[in-house]
C-alpha cells in the first residue's frame, strides 16, 4: 500500500478508523508538511466542508465505495490552490481498514471557469450598450421621429456608428480566438518589417494626419527579415500604432524604430527590436501588467468615445507569443508610452518529416 500511494503523483493518505494518518505519500508530506504522517487527519483538514465530508465519510466507513468529496481552499504567502478532496473506504480484505484520502488540484480548472464567465460577462456588456443604443433609436425612427427628415439622419449616423462598434468587436474576437488556435505553431515565412512598418503607416495614414501628429520611422538599410506571418504582424503594429494615434496624440510625434540586437535575456538567438513611442499622456505604471488583459482599459469612458473596447493589447500579446517574442511596455504619465515589440530573426527548425531517413537538426 505504502509504495503504491508512493507512485501516485497526487496528495494521497491512508487514515484508520480512528483518524490517526497511517500513510501519507511524498506529495501530501509536501502539502501538508512532514508530520502528518501519525497526525489526527481532523487537525489537518480542518475546513468546514471538509471537515463535515470527513465525518460523513468515517459514519459510513462500513459502506466502502461510496465517494465522499469536498473542495478545499489553501490560502499560502505565494498562491491560492484549491482542492478537491475525496475520502474513500476501503473494501473488506483490502489489506487495510480505514479511508483513503487522496487530493486532485482543481486550481487551473477554477481559474480557468472564471476566466471563461468574466469573457462572457464582457462581451455580453459590450454588445448590449450599442444594442440598447439601437433599440432606442429603431423605436424613436417608428414613432415619434417618424416624418422629421433631419432627426431621422442624425439617428441613422449614430445607428450606423454603433452598429461599427459592434462589428469590430466581433471582428477582433474572432481575430482573437484565431490567433490563439494557431498559438502553438510558429509561424515560419520570411517577413521583411520595412513593408511590415510601411503598409500599417500607410493604412493608418488618414488618423496620424487627421491628429496632426508627426511620424518618424527609423529603420537601418540591413534589416534582416524574420520567421514570421506578415498578415498578423501587421495587426501588431496596426494596433499599438492605432494607440499611439489615440492615447499618444498630445505628445505631437510619435517614433517607430527598428533594430537588431545580438541577444536578449529569455530569447534565442539574435532579435528585432521594434519600438513605438509617443510623447502623449502615457498611464500610471501601476497599470501596466494589466494593460494586455482582454478587455482591460485604464479610461474606460476615454477608450469607450474612440470606440475601443480593450482586445487590442490582448490581440497583440497572443501574435507576440506565436512568434515566440516578447512585448515589453514601459510608460508613465510625464513622458508617454515606448511599446517593444522584440522577435527572434532565427527560423525554427523545420517540422520533422517522418518520411525523411534524417532527423531533423536542432
Ligand atoms: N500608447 C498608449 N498611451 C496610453 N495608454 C495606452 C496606450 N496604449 C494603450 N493604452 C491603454 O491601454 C488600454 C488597452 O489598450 P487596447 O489597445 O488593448 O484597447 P483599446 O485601445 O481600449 O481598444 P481596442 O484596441 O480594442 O480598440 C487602452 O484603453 C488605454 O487605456
Ligand atoms: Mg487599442
Amino acid at each position: 500500500m505504502r509504495a503504491l500511494i508512493d507512485a501516485l503523483p497526487e496528495p494521497v493518505m491512508l487514515v484508520a478508523r480512528n483518524g490517526v494518518v497511517q500513510a501519507a505519500n511524498q506529495a501530501a508530506a509536501d502539502l501538508f508538511g512532514p508530520h502528518i504522517q501519525g497526525a489526527r487527519v481532523r487537525a489537518y483538514l480542518r475546513q468546514p466542508e471538509v471537515a463535515a465530508m470527513l465525518e460523513g465519510a468515517f459514519a459510513l466507513i462500513d459502506d466502502p465505495g461510496r465517494p465522499h468529496a469536498a473542495r478545499m481552499v489553501i490560502t499560502e504567502p505565494a498562491a491560492e490552490t484549491t482542492w478537491q478532496v475525496t475520502a474513500r473506504a476501503l473494501p473488506p480484505g483490502a489489506g487495510f481498514a480505514g479511508l483513503v484520502i487522496s487530493l486532485h488540484d482543481i486550481s487551473h480548472r477554477e481559474a480557468a471557469e472564471a476566466q471563461r464567465r468574466d469573457f462572457v460577462a464582457n462581451v455580453s456588456h459590450e454588445l448590449r450598450s450599442p444594442l440598447t443604443v439601437l433599440t432606442g433609436f429603431i423605436e424613436t425612427l417608428q414613432g415619434a421621429a417618424a416624418r422629421d427628415e433631419h432627426a431621422r439622419q442624425e439617428f441613422l449616423d449614430i445607428m450606423a456608428r454603433e452598429a461599427a462598434r459592434m462589428t469590430g468587436l466581433v471582428q477582433d474576437l474572432l481575430s482573437l480566438s484565431r490567433v490563439e488556435a494557431s498559438e502553438r505553431i510558429r509561424p515560419r515565412d520570411p517577413v521583411a518589417m520595412d513593408d511590415v512598418l510601411r503598409a500599417t503607416i500607410a493604412a493608418l495614414r488618414p488618423q496620424i494626419d487627421g491628429a496632426g501628429l508627426a511620424l518618424d520611422l527609423t529603420l537601418p538599410d540591413d534589416l534582416p527579415s524574420i520567421p514570421g506571418d506578415h498578415d498578423q504582424l501587421v495587426q501588431v503594429f496596426h494596433n499599438l500604432l492605432e494607440n499611439a494615434v489615440k492615447y499618444g496624440g498630445a505628445g505631437g510625434r510619435i517614433d517607430i524604430s527598428g533594430r537588431v540586437l545580438r541577444a536578449c535575456p529569455g530569447l534565442e538567438g539574435p532579435v528585432l527590436r521594434v519600438s513605438v513611442t509617443d510623447h502623449g499622456d502615457g498611464v500610471d505604471p501601476i497599470h501596466i501588467p494589466r494593460l494586455t488583459e482582454r478587455f482591460y482599459r485604464v479610461d474606460r469612458a476615454r477608450s469607450r468615445d474612440q470606440g475601443g473596447t480593450g482586445l487590442g493589447l490582448a490581440i497583440v500579446k497572443h501574435i507576440i507569443n506565436r512568434h515566440r517574442g516578447r512585448l515589453v511596455i514601459r510608460s508613465n504619465p510625464e513622458t508617454g508610452s515606448t511599446f517593444e515589440v522584440l522577435l527572434p530573426c532565427t527560423a525554427p527548425a523545420p517540422p520533422h518529416d517522418p518520411g525523411s531517413a534524417t532527423p531533423p537538426s536542432r
